[in-house]
């Protein structure tokens, strides 16, 4: 155990008290001495000048009446600045003290996890304001990120009890042999082990990018290079449902700095969800044009089911889904768009999504700066 030091154990009145006595003893002591030393004299050169003779007993008791009046005054003086820095050193250190200590109670309850703890406008100055200030503002981002965290745990347990339930009720159904192992079967655990997969892939994915922590391999990509490998992966896909896929790549537009499988990603992400919410006969348009800012803007527009503005807003966030047991039923888990928006914005470009609402189609923009702007 370290012993406190003399300094650590005086509070704020005692450092206060001290300083303010030392202000006094020097002013008090200069006073005194320069009083001593320098009034008596120019009092007895005053007096000479006036024609009065030295020695005399009206000057000698003048000179004396001067004295002891001026150590009175002095004596009386210092007397009221002890009295009167005492009085401030109290009152200052009350309203500090009391401050600090509604802070001190009010951190510790943050430290034991009571996030809704605030403390009031302290009146002692621009200083403490900013410190009650930015102790509100800590209080608030910790209250929203417990908040997250919460939500996103009990997202990711009721994401894993889904399938995992699943997997459970066949492997028991096929050990009472009321279900027996077939092709179907095997079918229905694989494509539940697959979505456990995906679903921790998905997750070690958005948790790395929105860390900052996702390593990009960037080069130089054109971009019809990359509009064209999205196609590409996802045409089969696309034929199979009904569903148009067009391509429109303007020309001229200048190569762009990227991670190509990351942004590959991007847009199979994007083209993925257009085809879940575009029903046949629709058609999806992968575009590339030039926007403002030097930056590149891919598109992917969809003739589907739209968003309503109320969603738009929060399509982003991860688990968010429209309608949970229908995007659920299709197999999603609502961590796709947060993973977009990880890896654009880690390429320091910026995501966007607009729709007139239901039945209107979407359009998602993908921005991405010409010179690179990508945390690395
Ligand atoms: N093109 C679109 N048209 C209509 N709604 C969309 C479109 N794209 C996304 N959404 C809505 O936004 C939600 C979030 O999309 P996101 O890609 O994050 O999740 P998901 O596709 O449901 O699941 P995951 O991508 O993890 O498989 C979707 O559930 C869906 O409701
Ligand atoms: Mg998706």
């Amino acid at each position: 155990m370290t012993l406190p030091r003399w300094s650590d154990a005086q509070g704020l009145a005692g450092r206060l008290l001290a300083a303010l006595a030392l202000v006094v003893l020097a002013g008090g002591l200069t006073a005194w001495l320069v009083a001593g030393a320098v009034g008596p004299a120019v009092f007895h050169d005053h007096m000479i000048e006036a024609g009065l003779h030295e020695e005399t007993p009206a000057v000698l008791h003048a000179e004396e009446a001067f004295r002891s009046s001026s150590a009175l005054a002095l004596t009386i003086a210092l007397s009221a600045s002890v009295l009167a820095s005492l009085a401030v050193s109290l009152f200052l250190t009350r309203r500090i003290a009391s401050s600090l200590r509604t802070l001190a109670t009010a951190a510790t309850r943050v430290a034991s996890g009571q996030f809704d703890a605030r403390v009031a406008s302290p009146r002692l100055g621009s200083e403490f304001e900013q410190l009650a200030h930015a102790f509100n503002d800590m209080a608030d981002r910790l209250r929203e990120s417990d908040a997250l965290r919460q939500r996103l745990l009990s997202d990711v347990a009721h994401e894993v009890r889904t399938p995992v339930a699943v997997l459970n009720a066949y492997l028991e159904a096929v050990e009472d042999g009321v279900e027996s192992l077939s092709a179907e079967t095997v079918a229905v655990l694989r494509d539940q082990g697959a979505r456990l997969t995906r679903l921790a892939t998905d997750l070690a994915s958005v948790t790395r990018a929105e860390r900052g922590d996702l390593a990009l391999v960037l080069q130089s990509a054109t971009a019809a290079e990359i509009v064209e490998r999205a196609r590409a992966a996802a045409q089969e896909h696309y034929a199979g449902r009904g569903v148009v896929l067009d391509v429109d790549v303007e020309s001229g537009l200048p190569a762009v700095t990227v991670d190509v499988d990351r942004i590959g990603q991007v847009l199979g992400n994007l083209l993925e969800n257009a085809l879940r919410h575009t029903p046949a006969p629709g058609r999806v348009l992968v575009s590339a044009t030039r926007a403002d800012g030097e930056e590149v803007c891919l598109a992917v527009t969809d003739t589907g089911e739209g968003i309503d503005p109320e969603h738009l807003a929060h399509i982003f966030e991860r688990f968010y889904r429209v309608d949970t047991a229908r995007d659920r039923h299709h197999g999603g888990s609502g961590i796709g768009l947060a993973i977009v928006r990880a890896i654009v914005t880690a390429h320091g470009g910026s995501v966007t999504a607009s729709s007139q609402g239901a039945g209107t189609g979407t359009r998602f923009e993908v921005h991405l700066p010409v010179r690179s702007r990508a945390h690395r």
